[in-house]
């Protein structure tokens, strides 16, 4: 099998760190460890098709990362492309918003259950923390509750004491609990009654480095009777799992009703647009909350939404991509059954979690990653994975392939 070479990778890198903070910022570069080991890993990408991306070497990876989510129809959709590029010649950034932006709520409010009203932004941080803001704006209270291990973005009170940049205030009014554990949040509630504004969470647990966590039986129906009893916003983090599990939301997926959902990735395939959606009783208060952005309101990524979200309903994204998620992760599991590997698949099948465990200290399974990547199946080695409408059984075929090629080298190398 071909192994790639990064060489116009690594070049380029050595330019980005001249002139960028460390190259390559954020989830997407290798200062934040994502890409461990890193020598298996491109940097820089040339172009992007379907369920594939080209580095500039030119080596061809089968993506499953779809750029940390955004892309759930596979990259490039003529669709929504097509919307979008139809929207540019009428007017993307306008001194007015464009009508286009109403059609979109609309489209929202129908589509998302518990939704009377929308708010649009830019990424999935602008809504999580717009969230918190409605909350304290119609409760008068300060304290929210989050969740061990669960990731909203990177405003400041996302983030931890003593993290570069955050301060002690930036943080004292979160309480934190382990996900699953309803009486830690009870006696929480307990504990500081009247002070509550908010409980955030993700719909399931996905956090990284560790195996991702449906909620228990029950789980999320205590924890909305809690809210409704002591007048605390429920807010749904759905930036991630929005559209992949339900269409509806992954409130109903997981049979409850939020207050305040937030969705981000696979709205528009990869245009730039989040959106908070909320109750009647939170519009009043979300529309005195001072929040906005230049480009908050701009035409094309509404374009690309409508005609993203009509398509993900047409073709019942949800149920798809767990067909091809299931098909995927089986044949990766009982390949590594063959070599005597464990792979433990975790979470939901069109955004699975995976590690060898055979081996607590990750080594092994990072090593395994790094040999799919180096052969064109992109993996990380410690976040959730993601499946995409374009990927064909052809692709899983492939991968399959790649796994088992990397599967025998571990095993001969280790064992
Ligand atoms: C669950 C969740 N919430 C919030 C965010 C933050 O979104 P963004 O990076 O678009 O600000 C992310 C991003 O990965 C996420 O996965």
């Amino acid at each position: 099998m071909n192994i790639n070479k990064y060489d116009k990778n690594r070049e380029l890198f050595m330019k980005a760190v001249k002139v960028i903070p460390a190259g390559i910022y954020g989830h997407l570069g290798p200062a934040e460890g994502c890409f461990t080991p890193v020598s298996a890993y491109p940097f820089f990408s040339q172009q992007a098709k379907g369920a594939y991306f080209w580095d500039v070497d030119g080596n061809r990876f089968i993506d499953y990362m779809c750029a940390y989510g955004p892309i759930i129809l596979g990259y490039n959709d003529e669709e929504v492309d097509g919307a979008a590029i139809e929207q540019l010649k009428k007017g993307n950034c306008v001194t007015s918003p464009s009508s286009i932006m109403v059609e979109f709520a609309e489209l929202m409010v129908d589509t998302v259950e518990m939704a009377d009203w929308v708010f649009f932004a830019k990424n999935g941080g602008d809504v999580t923390s717009f969230a918190i803001m409605v909350a304290r704006a119609a409760t008068g209270r300060k304290k929210v509750i989050l969740v061990n291990g669960g990731y909203h973005g990177v405003a400041p009170w996302t983030q931890q004491e003593g993290y570069p940049g955050i301060i002690k205030q930036d943080v004292e009014n979160n309480f934190y609990v382990e996900w699953n554990n309803f009486e830690e949040v009870e006696r929480i509630v307990k504990e500081h009654p009247g002070e509550i504004a908010c409980f955030m969470a993700t719909p399931y647990h996905h956090p990284v480095f560790a195996d991702n966590e449906l909620p228990a039986d029950g789980y999320w129906q205590k924890i909305r009777k809690l809210c409704t009893d002591h007048g605390i916003v429920l807010a749904i983090d759905d930036v991630r799992c929005g559209f992949r599990l339900d269409m509806a939301g992954s409130d109903q997926y997981f049979g409850f009703k939020a207050d305040l959902m937030c969705f981000c990735k696979a709205i528009a395939n990869g245009w730039s647009v989040s959106a908070l959606c909320g109750i009647d009783a939170l519009k009043d208060a979300a529309a005195s909350v001072k929040y906005t952005g230049s480009y908050w309101l701009s035409a094309v990524p509404f374009a690309a939404g409508i005609a993203c979200l009509n398509k993900l309903k047409k073709i019942d994204a949800p149920k798809h991509l767990q067909e091809k998620g299931k098909k995927l992760t089986d044949g990766l599991v009982s390949i590594g059954k063959a070599h005597g590997f464990d792979l433990k698949v975790t979470g939901v099948e069109s955004m699975w979690y995976m590690r060898i465990a055979n081996d607590d200290s990750f080594l092994l399974h990072q090593e395994w990653v790094a040999e799919c990547v180096r052969r064109g199946a992109f993996f990380t080695n410690h976040h959730n994975h993601f499946i995409n409408w374009a990927l064909t059984d052809e692709d899983i075929k492939k991968t399959h392939e790649i796994a088992d090629e990397a599967f025998h080298i571990l095993k001969k190398r280790h064992f």
